[in-house]
């Protein structure tokens, strides 16, 4: 089967995008991510940094976290990068954990969801 590959240009269901870098010899890589959608309703989005780690291999599992840089939160995003007659396309699960005021408020704190990222032409 071909090799899915993690570098270049992704975009999921949302319209959120994002670019991936070369991963290393260890398979880490850098990239950034620029979301279509927040929980805050007053801020202007801007572009944030994304780091992870992935296992080579032809359909690789990749984990990465975003460090929003408007935003008071951390998504981590894992998933498998797979190819077929489709094309590529990243499924994943993320965590969004925003900044609680307190223990006491920290159950509120954590969202949970799923995507599919499409490879940008
Ligand atoms: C925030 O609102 O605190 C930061 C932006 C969070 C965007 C989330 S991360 C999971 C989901 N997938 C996206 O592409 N955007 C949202």
């Amino acid at each position: 089967a071909e090799k899915c590959d993690l570098k270049g240009k992704w975009k999921n269901e949302l319209g959120s995008n994002m670019t991936i870098s070369e991963t290393d010899k260890n398979g880490y890589f850098l990239g950034s991510y620029l979301t279509a959608v927040t929980t805050h309703t007053n801020v202007e989005i801007k572009k944030s940094p994304i780091s992870g780690v992935m296992v080579h291999s032809s359909q690789p599992i990749f984990a990465f976290h975003v460090k929003w840089t408007f935003s008071d939160s951390i998504t981590t995003f894992t998933g498998q990068c797979f190819v077929d007659s489709s094309g590529e396309r990243l499924e994943t699960m993320w965590l969004l954990k925003a900044t609680a005021r307190s223990s006491d408020d920290n159950w509120a704190s954590t969202r949970v969801g799923s995507n599919v990222f499409r490879r940008l032409i």
